[in-house]
């Protein structure tokens, strides 16, 4: 693995107003010094707008000086704007989050699903391979490096980390989901697009020689979330005092993740790349990774609504009184639903000596405790 330190470096994170990004921005002005985060994001209203913009708002709180943050509001599918900041910023890192999410819109809407995370993710990457020509550029006539300054000769992307899903497993029937097992039967047009961008960057991964990791995320939760997901939208529902849809009869088991644990798992891939080596035949071995990023402890979707409606109830966002009973009611599954998601993240420990950590409960209560106050905040 080749160690990528994130301080003094130009990092670009796509889909920074999205729920996973802004956490990880969040994390990185913290963390690092030195460092220029450029967020791009075509803030699209797949979901309420104004919780994209109120993250951005609370991202834009938190820049402490010796940071430059610089948000871009724009689309990845465009690549003409890709290549522009490429060239502009000349990024050490980037993380690409940007995508059209969820797997029951992709029945209805299947172009969005092309356009971001096909097209946008094919122009992230031939950027990369772009970066590497300006790396060698040593005249640097074609680049216009207007808002970095290096302290060291450009080298080109040195690690594209990139969203993946627990989708691409499908309906397989093995468990736990090893990173080993084959995924090539996509029950959505969702999961066949993450499966197809890690395909796309193994290519590019052998080809160009760019280091890249893919990370399947495992239903991430937590404050700030999104509303299409089953937590947000079922307490949205209960508030509104409307039934909520328990699918599948309630016989789904999924493995949650805490945003805060994908952060970093993130943060620490982000910081070691695959490496650079070339096979018998002169060639690169393809720097290319992929790891699953899950807790590992898959709980029942029955399981899951008892504790949602407890720590409802303790943050106050409903009274004790509530019956739930009544607000509830059991439906079979959905086409694109999986009746099973369970992470087998051994290999994120042996690489990186991180396991997510934060259980349903201990999620579930910050969630409720930040509803509340966001609820509250809108009057
Ligand atoms: N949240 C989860 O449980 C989960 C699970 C598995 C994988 N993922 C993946 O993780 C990534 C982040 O997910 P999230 O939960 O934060 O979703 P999100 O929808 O909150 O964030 C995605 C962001 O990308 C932006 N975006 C979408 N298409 C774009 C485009 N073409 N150009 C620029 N911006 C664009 C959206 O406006 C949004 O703000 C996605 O790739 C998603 O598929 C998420």
């Amino acid at each position: 693995m080749e160690k990528v330190n994130l301080d003094n470096k130009t990092i670009l994170v796509t889909g920074g107003a999205g729920f996973i990004g802004s956490n990880l921005i969040k994390r990185l002005i913290a963390d690092t010094k030195g460092t220029t985060i450029v967020n791009i994001d075509n803030m699209n209203s797949y979901y309420d707008v104004s919780l994209k913009e109120y993250r951005l708002k609370e991202l834009e709180r938190v820049v402490p000086a010796g940071i430059k943050y610089f948000f871009v509001k724009g689309d990845i599918a465009d690549k003409a704007l890709i290549d522009k900041l490429f060239a502009e910023y000349q990024f050490d890192v980037v993380v690409n989050l940007a995508a059209q999410a969820g797997v029951r819109y992709s029945i209805e809407n299947p172009d969005a699903y092309i356009m971001s995370n096909m097209m946008g993710f094919y122009n992230i990457l031939e950027a990369c391979r772009r970066s590497l020509d300006y790396a060698r550029d040593d005249k640097g006539d074609s680049v216009i490096s207007t808002n970095v300054e290096k302290s060291q000769p450009y080298r080109g992307v040195q690690h594209l980390v990139y969203a993946s899903s627990s989708s691409v497993y499908g309906g397989n029937k093995k468990v736990p989901f090893s990173t080993d097992d084959r995924v090539d039967n996509p029950v959505s047009l969702y999961a066949a697009t993450k499966k197809s961008n890690e395909l796309f960057a193994h290519c590019y991964s052998k080809l160009y020689d760019i280091p890249t990791t893919g990370l399947r995320f495992f239903t991430v939760y937590g404050p700030a979330g999104r509303p299409d997901m089953a937590y947000f939208g079922f307490t949205n529902k209960l508030l509104k005092g409307e039934t909520i849809k328990i699918f599948n009869y309630g016989n789904c088991r999924r493995d949650f993740t805490y945003v805060d644990d994908i952060v970093e798992g993130i943060v620490r891939v982000m910081q070691g790349a695959p490496e650079r080596k070339k096979g018998e035949d002169g060639l690169p071995i393809p720097p290319y990774a992929i790891y699953n990023i899950g807790g590992g402890q898959p709980e029942n979707l029955l399981d899951f609504v008892n504790i949602l409606q407890e720590e409802l109830v303790r943050a106050g966002v409903l009274p004790s009184d509530f019956d739930f009973e009544a607000h509830k009611e059991l439906v079979p599954m959905q086409p694109g639903d999986v009746p099973t998601t369970y992470a087998d993240a051994t290999a994120l420990e042996r690489d990186f000596g991180f396991t997510p950590k934060i259980t349903l409960r201990e999620g579930l209560r910050k969630f409720a405790e930040w509803y509340k106050e966001y609820n509250n905040s809108l009057g």
